[in-house]
């Protein structure tokens, strides 16, 4: 079985390993894995390309390893607990045997339906187990899954299925999620319209069994489809580097990029960092809040957790429905052992009061971990005192959808907590800070870019159709570096603090959205001459977003303004990139050479007006005034 280490001694002794001796570190853990053929080269790297290719000539199928590997010794035991949004309505278990019959089935489903090796399928569903089943089908059959994130809208949707020319779309008919009832197929059918002409088939979930619209040509049922598969599939023999999947995420410029992950590289690491980030045991209940529409969702709900043989849980619903404790009914109800949430949902459910929390048993809980942003100090304490009841060490692990796995994080019980730290890099990461011209800021109780100097088996390969801006984007910065786009501390003990992005990115509840991605969706808005979007700080998402808008002509209801231009973020995007703060505003600051002087607009929109420093400079320094007073009356309603 892959390494799980047990105490200091040993983690100091896999790093040191790691970082000596990398491929013979990762080729220990990668035998640990079922290969179809092994692999002539542990590593060829090169960031200049960059060309990151691990175990070179390995051959494998990941869902051998998720399932089959699995069926001789724990058939019987749960692989996907499901918990749905109801807190009356039934769980719903699959057992490893199960969940190999239910993905084999899917799997001929979609051969059955002209999906072949390399071709992209898209997922546009809810927390349901037939996402995680549709997913592990297409990579059973070598097809590359996309899933997006079933709160974007048609148009952020279509974009995503034609960058990647998706031969088949698998939605649901409806989504319940808490008091909603959300049209999931009905966006689907919207995202079509908009010219997605690559897409053959769509495959259609019934999950509530709503009515919904019918197109003959496209549509057909999931159950049609695959209940009377046969319910053996033979695994697709892959390349350690045939394509896995691709995810889109936003980055500061404006279109999102499709990351691509690899099957043999992000197998071994997803695998490794899920038993050692949270030290699963046999038997233990593992439960991630996050959605599969995200990697968090992708490594450790799906992929990492039935890699190591655990019961992951999967949850259908919100934290607050049908109260603020139902994060820890669910806990306290499964016995959950693991539980892995995002500071955004610790702050909101801070925020209700404790009494939602204190009522319940949750003293089954060994780790709980945190992800997606920076978690402050309040939240951390709250979540260790009342959550983890001062007998569960927090996990505040520091990833990307780019590494593809977790690279800083405390192992629990192993290496010390401290709060607001993700504090040490797993075996394997070599995480290194630089200044803004690329020195190397060597000694502790320093801040700095963070970099990566050496690949680790998950990294992104490249982003989809897109090599040059991959290499552009992450590995330009700095030669022979992976610049992660965040700044970070490193205490006097060598732990490290991620502060937050130093990019055009925002962290609002812990989703990563491009400012430029939200100020195009503004500018889609009739009235709008220019606009200019930043983040500042907010008690629960984490960061807020604040648009500052010109408009074309004056206007007389303000409120109703700015709706609509909540309405055309929504449409373009989704409802998370709205707007928190919409400002019209006479115009922009600027640099003689005309660019937005994004720092003062942070200043202003984060309150700190008076913390401008020298504005001389600009372009149009009279605007300043302008700018501040408007905040100001903002602020105050
Ligand atoms: O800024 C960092 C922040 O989230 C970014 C990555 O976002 P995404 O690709 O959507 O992946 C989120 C889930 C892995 C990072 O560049 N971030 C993530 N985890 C942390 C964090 N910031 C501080 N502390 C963390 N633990």
């Amino acid at each position: 079985m892959t390494l799980q280490i047990k105490n200091l001694e040993e983690y100091n002794e896999a790093y040191k390993h790691s970082v000596d001796d990398p491929e013979g570190f990762w080729a220990e853990q990668a035998e640990t894995f079922k290969w179809m053929k092994k692999w002539d080269e542990v590593l060829e790297w090169d960031f200049k390309g960059p060309d990151v290719k691990w175990f070179k000539g390995g051959k494998l199928n990941i869902t051998e390893n998720c399932l089959d590997r699995h069926l001789e010794d724990r058939a019987d035991q749960v692989a996907i607990l499901w918990e749905p949004n109801d807190p009356k309505a039934d769980v719903i278990a699959y057992t490893y045997k199960e969940l190999h019959e239910a993905v084999c089935k899917a799997a001929n489903a979609l051969k059955a339906n002209g999906v072949e090796k390399g071709d992209r399928v898209c997922f546009y569903m809810p927390m349901v187990p037939e996402l995680a089943i549709g997913v592990l089908a297409c990579a059973r059959i070598g097809a590359v899954h996309s899933v997006v994130f079933a709160g974007f809208s048609s148009s952020a949707l279509a974009d995503r299925i034609k960058d990647a020319t998706c031969k088949m779309v698998i939605c649901s008919d409806y989504n319940h999620r808490g008091t909603k009832n959300i049209p999931v197929k009905n966006v689907v059918d919207e995202a079509i319209g908009m010219g997605c002409d690559s897409v053959e088939t769509v495959l259609v979930h019934k999950n509530t069994g709503a009515d919904i619209a019918w197109n003959d040509k496209l549509d057909k049922w999931w159950h049609d489809e695959v209940d009377n598969q046969s319910a053996d599939c033979p695994a697709e023999q892959m390349d350690a580097e045939d394509m896995l999947f691709i995810l889109y995420t936003s980055g500061s410029t404006g279109k999102p990029k499709g990351v691509v992950h690899t099957c043999g590289g992000y197998m071994v690491y997803t695998c490794f960092s899920f038993k050692n980030v949270f030290q699963y045991k046999e038997g233990d209940v593992y439960w991630c809040t996050a959605d599969i529409g995200w990697i968090t969702g992708h490594s450790y709900i799906v992929y990492g957790p039935l890699l190591a043989g655990a019961t992951t849980m999967m949850f259908e619903g919100v934290p607050t429905y049908p109260d603020a404790g139902r994060f820890w009914e669910i806990c306290d109800k499964h016995r959950v052992n693991q539980f892995y949430t995002a500071p955004t949902a610790i702050r909101a459910l801070m925020a209700q009061g404790d009494e939602y929390v204190d009522k319940y048993d949750l003293s089954s809980l060994k780790v709980i971990g945190s992800v997606g942003e920076p978690i402050n100090e309040e939240a951390w304490n709250w979540y260790n005192q009342k959550v983890g009841r001062g007998n569960a060490p927090i996990v505040d692990t520091w990833w990307q959808t780019e590494t593809g796995g977790i690279l800083i994080s405390p192992l629990p019980g192993i290496t010390d907590t401290k709060p607001c730290y993700a504090s040490y890099p797993l075996p394997g990461v070599q995480p290194v800070l630089l200044d803004a011209d690329g020195n190397l800021i060597e000694g502790n109780d320093v801040e700095g870019l963070l970099c990566m100097k050496f690949p680790w088996p998950s990294i992104l390969r490249t982003t989809y159709g897109e090599h040059e801006r991959c290499r552009q984007v992450y590995f330009s910065s700095f030669e022979n570096m992976y610049f992660t786009g965040d700044g970070a501390r490193r205490d006097a003990n060598g732990r490290y603090r991620v502060i937050g992005r130093v990019d055009d990115v925002i962290n609002v509840s812990g989703h990563r959205m491009g400012t430029a991605e939200v100020e195009n969706a503004i500018n889609e808005h009739d009235n709008i001459v220019e606009s200019a979007v930043v983040g500042y700080p907010h008690d629960i998402k984490g960061q807020g977003i604040y648009a500052y808008v010109i408009t074309n002509h004056a206007i007389t209801d303000e409120e109703a303004f700015r709706k609509e231009i909540k309405a055309v973020v929504t449409k373009m995007i989704g409802p998370i990139a709205k707007p928190d703060m919409i400002q019209i505003v006479p115009g922009l600051p600027k640099t003689r050479s005309g660019k937005i002087m994004r720092r003062i607009l942070r200043k202003v929109a984060s309150g700190k007006s008076d913390e401008l420093g020298d504005t001389s400079t600009l372009l149009n320094p009279e605007i300043v005034e302008a700018v501040k007073e408007g905040a100001a009356a903002l602020k105050k309603g």
